[in-house]
């Protein structure tokens, strides 16, 4: 791919530019979460312009499924995210059956909410020993996330930095990093956090040539949460949007290699007629404390991401001097 700039706020993506659909042909694409939902919709809108995509998931019967359909532009993968190994596996077939042996694009898809059940809620008996929560969302969706970044940086690595090749990287994020959602004690926190995974990302993968950028869904129909539910919450007024704007937004991040650090946020059309708009609530534009507290913060950590932290400072950031660390 060109070499990506330094990340720098110019201005907020311009969603309205159709996908360059054509530059997915060929490029191999790791969906996590792939073999349902909006996840599903990308696979399939992607293998459709000619990406050779690995769906992994948990479910087995639905990914074998879809990459049967889907053949032979999609291959499943048993692959549940908390598993290091099973992503490993999953990076390691995806190059190996793939046209040209790469790893394009991978979208960290796979998560949980609290329909699975969040132990922060409950309200115990205060005059009974405390119960230790477990953390069952916090594991899928942010611990699962950091290995597929760090499995990607890796991958992505091994392959040259060329015109033809990506080093993309896009997180389903969700709404939920920008409003409050009572009750959302874990998806919350692990949404937060991978919008703050893009943040100090996008500040050097640039100088590997990789890209991150974060997708905020609003409602989307999906089997996240339960027909009855959902039917609740239309009954309340909550407009969903379709999976399919998920998935042209990806194709929108995938398909323009200059898009780096932004989060696009899914709309219902009422909101933005594509079904998606930057967010534009990642940088400090007007003058005030925050600017100039990020300036700063960019002036004193000079570290480049490899070479400039290893080699002449201290893990806190500290210029090494006379030997003394
Ligand atoms: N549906 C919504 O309203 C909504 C809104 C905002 C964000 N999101 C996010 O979108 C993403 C996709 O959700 P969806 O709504 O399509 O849900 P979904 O349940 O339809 O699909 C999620 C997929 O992830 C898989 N999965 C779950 N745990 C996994 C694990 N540990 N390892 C691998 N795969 C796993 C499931 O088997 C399923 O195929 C999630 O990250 C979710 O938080 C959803």
């Amino acid at each position: 791919m060109p070499p990506l700039p330094k990340y720098e706020y110019t201005g907020p993506v311009d969603c309205t530019i159709p996908p360059d659909r054509a530059q997915l042909k060929g490029k191999s694409v790791i969906v996590t979460g792939g073999a349902n939902g909006m996840g599903e919709s990308t696979v399939r809108a992607f293998a459709a312009e000619g990406a050779f995509v690995t769906i992994a998931d948990v479910n087995d019967e639905r990914g074998n499924n879809l990459a049967k359909e889907l053949h032979p532009n999609a291959q499943f993968v048993h692959c549940n995210i908390t598993s290091w190994e099973e992503q490993v596996q999953t990076f390691e077939a995806a190059i190996a059956n793939s046209p040209n042996r790469s790893c394009d694009v991978v979208i960290a898809n796979a998560g949980i909410s609290r329909a699975s059940g969040d132990d922060l809620w409950p309200l115990d008996d205060p005059n009974a020993p405390p119960v230790k929560p477990g953390l069952a969302i916090i594991d899928v969706n942010m611990i699962g996330t950091l290995y597929t970044w760090k499995l990607a940086v890796h991958y992505f690595r091994k392959q040259p930095d060329v015109p033809e090749r990506d080093r993309c990287f896009i997180i389903t994020g969700s709404m939920v990093a920008w409003i409050d959602s009572p009750a959302n004690w874990q998806y919350t926190c692990t949404k937060y956090g991978l919008r703050g995974l893009m943040r100090v990302a996008r500040r050097s993968s640039w100088e590997q040539g990789i890209r991150i950028n974060y997708v905020a869904p609003c409602y989307i129909k999906s089997a996240i949460r339960s027909p009855e539910y959902e039917a609740e919450l239309t009954r309340k007024g909550v407009q969903f949007a379709p999976q399919e704007d998920v998935a042209m937004c990806m194709m929108r991040l995938a398909t323009d290699q200059t898009i780096n650090g932004h989060s696009l946020m899914i709309t219902p059309k009422s909101v933005a007629k594509e079904g998606f708009k930057d967010a534009e609530q990642d940088d400090h534009i007007e003058e005030g404390y925050l600017k100039r507290n990020q300036e700063t913060q960019l002036r004193v950590i000079e570290d480049q991401w490899q070479v400039g932290w290893s080699k002449t400072r201290t893990a806190e950031g500290a210029t090494k001097s006379n030997g003394h660390s």
